[in-house]
């Protein structure tokens, strides 16, 4: 009885100190904290010729990246609102195809910004007063209903539309 009780006792206390130790052990284990890597930025001094060429070379990256974003935002800008009369290219749907008028805008004016600017004003009130298609168009087609999007917008597919010029593209198409 007594050997029992003496056994139970130190199982007990066996017990307890497994208890008290890995306690004590959660409370005062290590707190590492990984202290962050002192970054060094090295600033290398950079050649002055060199800095200038790949100055250059990085804004001419930009603008090009930039003209090939608006291009696809006026691509998709255009599936979004105007492919559902404007096919890319003959046969016309309900409208002359964004090709034809790309050709009519390019006989008609030599630079982009010109044309991009009166395209948005057609397309924010269309007119026949400010088209530049003729009659025959306004006869198979009607005139084209106002777009109510953002000026930038506009800006973006007029942009793209003159850009979808066709050099071997020739005569009016369908836009008469
Ligand atoms: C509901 C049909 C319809 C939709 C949608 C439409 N158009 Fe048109 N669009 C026409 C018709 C019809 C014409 C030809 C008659 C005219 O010029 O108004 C035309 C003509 C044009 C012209 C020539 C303008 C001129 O000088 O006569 C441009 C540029 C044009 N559309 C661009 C767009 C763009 C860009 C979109 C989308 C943002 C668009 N259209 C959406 C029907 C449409």
């Amino acid at each position: 009885m007594k050997r029992f009780f003496s056994s139970h006792t130190l199982s007990a206390l066996l017990i307890a100190s497994i208890a008290t130790f890995s306690g004590c052990e959660q409370q005062t284990g290590p707190v590492s904290e990984k202290q962050p890597e002192t970054s060094v930025e090295s600033e290398t001094p950079a050649e002055t010729s060199n800095e200038t060429v790949s100055e250059e070379n990085s804004a001419a990256i930009a603008k090009k990246e930039a003209a090939e974003a608006a291009l696809k935002e006026g691509e998709a800008i255009y599936q979004k609102n105007c492919q559902s009369c404007h096919t890319m290219s003959p046969p016309a749907k309900s409208a002359p195809s964004i090709i034809a008028l790309a050709g009519q805008y390019r006989a008609r004016y030599s630079k982009k910004a010109g044309a991009v600017a009166d395209m948005v004003a057609f397309m924010k009130e269309p007119a026949v007063g400010k088209s530049i298609l003729g009659s025959k168009t306004f006869e198979r087609f009607g005139l084209m209903p106002a777009m109510s999007l953002p000026d930038e917008e506009l800006e973006k597919v007029a942009g793209w539309l003159w850009d979808q010029y066709d050099p071997n593209f020739e005569g009016a198409g369908d836009c008469e």
